[in-house]
């Protein structure tokens, strides 16, 4: 139907007769011309219609926005003065022969190159939303970053091995979706969290390296970087230890950065581990483009006369810390009003700071609802947050989580709002994760990475004498604040598997009837084995520089976990249910 795309087109055509097919961008009638910007997915191309015709200029008087056609004109440079130099066909302009209307529209709800579109109105209607170039791009640049890492994975032996949608949940540390089964009335498949136990079962099973696109389940809180249904490039290999294996997608990652996006990563990643991270960062996966830290103060807040950090320093898990912003003594009242209004939503019950104004005047040189309180340890504050004169200390004091999350938040935002963040790129790897954590309710432990993590060497007796001190040989890729891939080397001998479920109280009867053909299968002579995973749709989303993985998802839930498109989740029939041995409920609406 056509014989170029509208975006190709340029000065070489010059006085040829083309074809085009796409979209009326806009239309505008300059009395007597008509323009029409036509776009098709390589760009936009301008279009002139004058009056000489009478038959295209009809039909071009006709066409409104988004009108589908089919034009053939021919190709002049644009007059002296009209050059669209931010356009590549910018230098050039197609005069009108014939116009094919091939399809009208209804007048679509929102104008495609508005800004600040809400994001309710996008998503239900997100085959318009996709027509936008910046949408057209992410989705396009998706597809180059799963190109380009499939290509580097096959180059260095990996096979791509799908494994069923159809499964038992593995426990991954989120809720599972459920489908219940026609055929064994009461049971319930669920829907892979991830490929985990499948892709060690493939490593039992001999293939070596294995590698899968892989769409993982999670029914959990949505967040802008959590989607219900999220792909991961999968990857697992035997007979390689946890070096081998970061190296290998390390490169990957770096070979991606170089052709998609032409920017050369630092070589290696630098490394640190998980208590240095939540130490200095409050983080597990901490920006390095932001230059804040904080200082530990728990050790010298146990005697002090004010009662909320003393407290937290003698709680079991309680930290005090303190984030020290340089130059910071010039926040107003309002700044810091509206930052401890921000801690809240992290748990945070308050934000006590301290102004260094000058310091060679003592007490009187600091401002601070709680300086007085804290005066016999404040030489030992200043000097271990080597704070000066200008400067401004936030303190958190709570359990250890609540802290980290609102001093570490506060960290990201204070960084990236007042300048105190560089460009670029801040690639880590957090090394050393703890085999365990209290899980919220601080009742037992669960695994920080999934039951599957081999424990360091050496480790392997506090699985059971203090199980808060194991290490695991878990690692996780940080690139700029986000947690792009996670991986492990993994158990694969039955008798450490049993000790993991001990430590996590699952008993042996439990152990069996959950992951039986897991334990089964590690003693059939199962390979050292490990791997990691990418979470794809954050990856994209950083190169694209959007601040939602929705924005690089063709079809994304939202934040309630509903598609507004199709409005699903929907109601089914009485008989389907029935089919299903599913009692009727309550009709239902998706609220948006
Ligand atoms: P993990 O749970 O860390 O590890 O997931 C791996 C990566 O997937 C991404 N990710 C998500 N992306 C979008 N929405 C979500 N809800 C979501 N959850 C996770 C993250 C994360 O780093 N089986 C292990 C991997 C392994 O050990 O090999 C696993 O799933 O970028
Ligand atoms: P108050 O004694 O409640 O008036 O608090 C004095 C100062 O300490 C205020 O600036 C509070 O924001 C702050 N504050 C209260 N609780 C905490 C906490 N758990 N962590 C950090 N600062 C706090």
């Amino acid at each position: 139907m056509r014989t170029h795309y509208c975006g190709e087109l340029n000065r070489e055509q010059l006085n040829q007769t083309v074809t085009l097919c796409g979209w009326a961008n806009r239309r505008r009638d300059h009395g007597g011309v008509i323009f029409i910007d036509l776009r098709d997915r390589s760009g936009i191309a301008q279009i002139v219609c004058n009056p000489d015709d009478s038959l295209m200029f009809k039909a071009a008087e006709s066409v409104r926005n988004e009108f589908v056609l089919r034009i053939a004109g021919v190709v002049r440079e644009r007059p002296e003065g009209t050059l669209n130099p931010n356009m590549p066909s910018g230098e050039i302009e197609v005069i009108a022969r014939e116009i094919e209307i091939l399809n009208p529209s209804v007048t679509p709800p929102f104008l495609l190159d508005e800004e600040n579109l809400n994001e309710n109105t996008r998503l239900a209607h997100r085959y318009l939303d996709l027509r936008r170039p910046s949408m057209q791009a992410n989705l396009k640049l998706r597809y180059d970053v799963s190109k380009t890492l499939r290509r580097y994975l096959d180059e260095q032996g990996f096979i791509e091995i799908e494994t069923p949608m159809l499964t038992r949940s593995t426990p991954e540390g989120a809720r599972d979706y459920l489908v219940p089964s026609r055929v064994h009335p009461g049971l319930f498949f669920a829907l892979p969290q991830s490929p985990q136990l499948f892709k060690q079962m493939l490593m039992v099973a001999g293939f070596d390296r294995y590698f899968q696109i892989a769409r993982c389940f999670r029914d959990e809180d949505l967040r802008a970087d959590r989607q219900p249904e999220f792909t991961q490039v999968d990857i697992e290999t035997a007979f390689m230890d946890e070096e081998g294996i970061m190296k290998l997608v390390e490169e990957g990652i770096r070979r991606l950065f170089r052709q998609v996006q032409n920017v050369e990563l630092e070589a290696p990643f630098p490394r640190m581990t998980w208590h240095e991270a939540m130490g200095r960062y409050g983080s597990d996966k901490p920006d390095l483009r932001v230059n804040l830290e904080l200082t530990e103060l728990t050790h010298l807040m146990k005697d002090v006369e004010f009662k909320v950090f003393r407290e937290a320093a003698n709680l079991q898990d309680g930290r005090v810390a303190a984030l020290k912003v340089p130059g910071g003594a010039i926040f107003s009242r309002s700044e810091i009003d509206g930052w401890t209004e921000f801690v809240k939503i992290y748990g945070a019950r308050g934000l006590a700071w301290i102004k260094i104004n000058d310091l060679s005047k003592g007490e009187e040189g600091l401002q601070s609802p709680i300086v007085k309180f804290l005066m016999p340890v404040m030489q030992q504050i200043l000097e271990h947050s080597g704070a000066k004169d200008g400067d401004i200390l936030f303190f958190g004091a709570d359990r250890a989580k609540v802290v980290n999350e609102a001093l570490g938040a506060l960290r990201n935002r204070i960084g990236h709002e007042k300048g105190y963040a560089s460009q670029g790129w801040k690639p880590l790897w957090v090394v050393d994760f703890p085999m365990f954590e209290y899980d919220d309710e601080g009742q037992r432990w669960v695994a920080l990475h999934h039951p599957f993590t081999s424990p360091k060497t050496g480790h392997e007796d506090y699985l059971v004498s203090d199980p808060g001190r194991a290490l695991s040989r878990a690692y996780d890729m940080v690139l700029n604040g986000w947690e792009i891939g996670g991986g492990s080397v993994r158990i694969h001998q039955a008798e450490v598997q049993a000790k993991v479920f001990d430590a996590l109280g699952i008993s042996s009867e439990e152990a069996n009837e959950k992951f039986g053909f897991l334990l089964e299968a590690l003693s059939f002579g199962a390979p050292p084995h490990g791997g990691l995973a990418f979470g794809l749709d954050r990856l994209v989303a950083l190169m694209a520089q959007v601040e939602s993985i929705r924005d690089v998802i063709a079809f994304p839930k939202t934040q309630r976990a509903a598609c507004l498109l199709t409005q699903a989740p929907n109601t089914v029939s009485e008989a389907q249910l029935k089919e299903l041995h599913i009692l009727k409920m309550e009709s239902a609406k998706v609220k948006s």
